[in-house]
């Protein structure tokens, strides 16, 4: 933890050994941090809208809520949405913690050579710029909340220029036409039949011939350890999702009118649960 160094926005003092922001940092994580640097995941991990919450854990909601709503007063995301020093933080950190997953799950997609895929929920890009490298014929579109693609990186590689846009919404009310949906990450935040409605969307939207990806770990039926469990205790703080076996997979897609077609593991912690539209070979 103590290796942060200035060029990734902190400074790190050996005597305490502590990580804080530096007066630049705030520039620097809003969308011009250098990749490969871990500073912006230790200050998501270790700030007040993740250990406050955990704290409260002991209150279980069971009305739907999440703990974090009891200590912030709204839910998760729409608090991000009012307090853009939190959300940059949230933001960055989310983007630096996928780039260690991003290549390896785009190089284990089914993805096909040519159309568009929308990446729903994507927040600064780092998924789908690594899908546009593995897919040359392929288009993007970046789709997340505004204040999130503000600080998106689909810009900083030249070699996709032309390739991609940007569309500002909330996947709620609709998503933008494509031939793959990727939900990297987002379906574990949100319950049954908020991911159902979710899904709803997609399949409304999708051309023919096209699929659903959606990227989260699938944990087993029963209750042998997962890497993704540690990753659930978080989860079941701040938000009203959860982790979710094949099984659950299924049901969601089958309530929204898909049907579960594959299963791929990846290198990651991380699974590519693939849907197509039901009546589909
Ligand atoms: C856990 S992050 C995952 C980001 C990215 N897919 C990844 O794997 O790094 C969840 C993302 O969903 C976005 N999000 C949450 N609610 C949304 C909504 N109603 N409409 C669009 N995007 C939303 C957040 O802004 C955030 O970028």
């Amino acid at each position: 933890m103590a290796r942060g160094t200035p060029t990734n926005g902190l400074s790190a003092s050996k005597k305490c050994r502590t990580i804080r922001r530096t007066s630049t940092s705030s520039r620097r994580y809003s969308g011009a941090r250098p990749p490969g640097t871990t500073g912006a995941a230790i200050l998501m991990l270790t700030g007040r809208t993740m250990w406050l919450p955990a704290g409260e854990m002991h209150r279980c909601p069971t009305d739907g809520t999440s703990a974090f709503e009891g200590v912030f007063g709204r839910p998760f995301f729409d608090h991000f949405a009012r307090d853009a020093d939190t959300a940059a933080v949230f933001h960055d950190g989310t983007a630096t913690m996928s780039d260690a997953e991003n290549q390896p799950v785009a190089a284990a997609a089914e993805l096909p050579e040519k159309g568009t895929v929308v990446d729903v929920g994507g927040g600064h890009g780092g998924f789908l710029a690594e899908v546009l490298r593995h897919r040359p014929g392929l288009r993007g579109v970046l789709h997340d909340a505004p204040h999130v693609l503000a600080g998106h990186r689909l810009a900083d590689d030249e070699d996709l220029t032309g390739r991609w846009s940007v569309a500002e919404g909330d996947f709620f009310t609709g998503v933008p036409g494509g031939d793959v949906y990727l939900l990297k990450r987002i379906l574990h935040d949100w319950r049954d039949d908020q991911c159902v409605a979710l899904l709803r969307n997609c399949r409304r939207a999708l051309r023919p011939g096209g699929r659903v990806l959606v990227v989260d770990a699938v944990v087993p039926e029963d209750a042998s350890p997962h890497r993704a469990k540690a990753l659930e205790l978080m989860t079941m703080a701040s938000l009203v999702g959860r982790e979710r076996t094949e099984a659950d997979f299924r049901a969601l897609f089958e309530a929204a009118g898909l049907r579960l077609a594959r299963s791929l593991p990846t290198s990651t912690v991380l699974d590519i649960v693939e849907g197509v539209p039901d009546g589909t070979a």
